[in-house]
């Protein structure tokens, strides 16, 4: 996208460095600086999601794991690890556990395995780490496996399941019976998920003992132009 906007920034500003008829010069710098708007606010999302601000990312992965009542001993999935950062800070936190991180490592985002497990080295947690190539909408592990699961912003990016409760009750499926998930996604988007309440309702007719939400913008402090961009989001959590 941000290729896309300079592109076309460059589009509109090349044909006035040529004698043209100086109103379509004015024109064309009008057009830019109103095309420079949106291109300023994607620049800014980029730059508080980008690996030199990790601050913001950090309190992310944070909430997922703070809000997962686990004792820590056993094994955990992170459903869509991108490049393992919320599979690493699990393993981390529970120095007794094992974590699997599955993503499919799509053209879409800039991830892959060899990343994940470069970056399980460097924070000294590769011997507990396993990443695998899979589908969270068809995990290739048995019912029950996992006696915790997390995912952070991955359910709305899936394009092979269009319905994304399914996605939720894939994650579930392998999670074992008293097992704890924490799940972070745009929950509140109720175009993708439905009315929240009614969602809730319907994990909980899975027979999910315990299912609670909460919305990221309550609990962590974000800057005020990002707050309108997360205000969908948030975590559902809770024990099978
Ligand atoms: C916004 S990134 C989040 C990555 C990671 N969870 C994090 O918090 O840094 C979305 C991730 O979803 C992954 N993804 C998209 N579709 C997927 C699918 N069908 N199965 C597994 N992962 C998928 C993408 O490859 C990408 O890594």
């Amino acid at each position: 996208m941000i290729y896309f906007f300079i592109f076309i920034f460059l589009i509109l500003l090349i044909p006035t460095l040529f004698p043209i008829v100086p109103l379509l010069k004015i024109v064309l710098w009008v057009i830019a600086g109103i095309w420079v708007l949106p291109f300023t606010y994607l620049m800014y999302l980029y730059f508080f999601f980008s690996a030199n601000n990790n601050e913001i990312q950090y309190k992310i992965w944070d909430l997922v794991i703070q809000k997962l009542p686990w004792n820590g001993q056993g094994k955990a999935l992170d459903v869509g690890t991108g490049a393992g950062g919320l599979a690493i800070q699990l393993a981390k936190r529970f120095p007794e556990s094992d974590v699997w991180g599955i993503d499919y490592w799509g053209k879409t985002w800039n991830y892959s395995k060899l990343q994940c497990e470069k970056n399980a080295k460097i924070e000294g947690v590769a011997d507990r780490l396993i990443f695998q190539k899979a589908s969270a909408s068809n995990l290739p592990f048995k019912d029950g496996e996992f006696d915790a699961i997390v995912s952070n912003f991955v359910y709305h990016e899936v394009r092979d399941t269009k319905d994304k409760r399914k996605l939720i009750k894939e994650s579930l499926r392998v999670l074992k019976k008293g097992g704890n998930f924490s799940f972070q996604d745009t929950f509140k988007n109720n175009r993708r998920y439905g009315i929240l309440e009614d969602l809730i309702s319907h994990i909980n007719g899975w027979g999910i003992q315990q299912v609670n939400f909460t919305e990221t913008i309550n609990e962590i402090s974000i800057p005020k132009l990002l707050k309108a961009e997360l205000k969908t989001m948030g975590v559902l959590y809770g024990i099978k």
